[in-house]
């Protein structure tokens, strides 16, 4: 069945575990995904973005196949999440199509790139919050914006590419703004800014010791103890998959993610949902050039979306296993 955000967000923080939400834009990474909820017994947040929605592979599509997902594994609940919205429109327009959660980002204005103030993030997320809780469905808002604490410069919000230079205290969402935020809002979820930026290209070096800004999610945590704290950026990029697609024919600049070990911290100190793209991104592709290069004759592309498929699920059991997701199901 599908379930709200809060509904499996609230179970998690009784067990005190954390969530993956994993971005999804075709059945193959829906099929990998559940997969591997189904071996490690864990439920599961798939999430759409915009473009997929609008210009990949379409409402209708995407909400069949998580519904078709959700009966071939009666075991596992599934949380539909619309990733990154930014008006109204977006997160409304989601939930009456299907989904049973949205994310009413309004740290940026409709354009998805250009910064908000505080007072239009607060009034946007609000009314988008209570049109939602009228139909049972859960609302995710965003105070902070999301960057890198290494450079200093605002990440890629939404992959589009937010503005230039921002002060260190600019990047992590303040304690006491939240507490009034969600006050104001009555959103179910917080994406918080603690360090994380959108993408492969976290950091330019391999990080030393503390990449989160544990003292501040603690406390935001504590302030907000009925809201359950997100992670955007939580991709590792790990080295393997580096190397995977290096080895194979790609050229990516080498880069630095999130450790696992980094996110296992945050979900100690109260984070709840884990947004993952860029890893399952680079799994997929990474083992469909290998499969291309070491499968010169073939050409079923069942075949070559199989690798792929493999090796999502496995980058997939490993996060549910350490986030502590496994065992729920
Ligand atoms: O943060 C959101 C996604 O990672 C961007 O996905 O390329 O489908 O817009 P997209
Ligand atoms: P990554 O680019 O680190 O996978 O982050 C994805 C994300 O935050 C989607 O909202
Ligand atoms: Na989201
Ligand atoms: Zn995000």
């Amino acid at each position: 069945p599908l379930i709200s955000l809060r509904q499996l967000l609230d179970y998690a923080a009784e067990h005190g575990f954390g969530v993956p939400a994993f971005n999804i834009s075709n059945m193959e990474q829906g099929l990998a995904i559940m997969n591997a909820a189904k071996v490690c017994d864990a439920p599961v947040i798939l999430q759409a973005s915009l473009n997929v929605r609008r210009s990949y592979a379409g409402d209708r599509m995407i909400v069949a196949i998580v519904n078709a997902l959700a009966d071939m594994y009666p075991e596992n609940p599934i949380c539909l999440h619309q990733d990154h919205g930014h008006n109204e429109q977006a997160c409304v327009s989601a939930i009456s199509a299907g989904f049973t959660s949205a994310m009413m980002d309004g740290s940026l204005m409709s354009d998805g790139r250009t910064p908000a103030s505080y007072a239009h993030n607060v009034d946007i997320t609000a009314r988008v919050a209570r049109i939602a809780h009228w139909t049972g469905a859960s609302i995710e808002g965003e105070l902070g914006v999301l960057g890198s604490l290494e450079t200093g410069e605002a990440g890629e919000e939404d992959g589009s590419g937010a503005a230039g230079k921002l002060d260190f205290d600019q990047l992590l969402t303040d304690p006491c703004q939240a507490a009034e935020f969600v006050a104001a809002t009555k959103v179910d979820a917080l994406a918080i800014a603690c360090g994380t930026s959108h993408g492969a290209y976290k950091f330019k070096r391999e990080p030393d010791g503390d990449i989160l800004a544990i003292s501040q999610i603690e406390a935001i945590h504590h302030g907000v103890p009925n809201t359950h704290l997100v992670m955007h950026g939580s991709s590792s990029v790990p080295q393997y998959l580096q190397d995977l697609i290096n080895a194979h024919g790609g050229e990516m600049p080498q880069t630095w993610g999130v450790p696992v070990e980094e996110i296992e911290r945050g979900i100690r100190h109260g984070v709840r949902k884990v947004n993952i793209d860029t890893d399952c991104r680079m799994a997929m592709s990474g083992a469909m050039r290998r499969f291309a290069l070491e499968n010169p004759a073939n050409f079923d592309p069942r075949a070559f979306i199989l690798a792929g498929m493999a090796e999502l699920e496995t980058l997939v059991r490993d996060r549910f296993e350490r986030f502590g997701t496994a065992g729920h199901g």
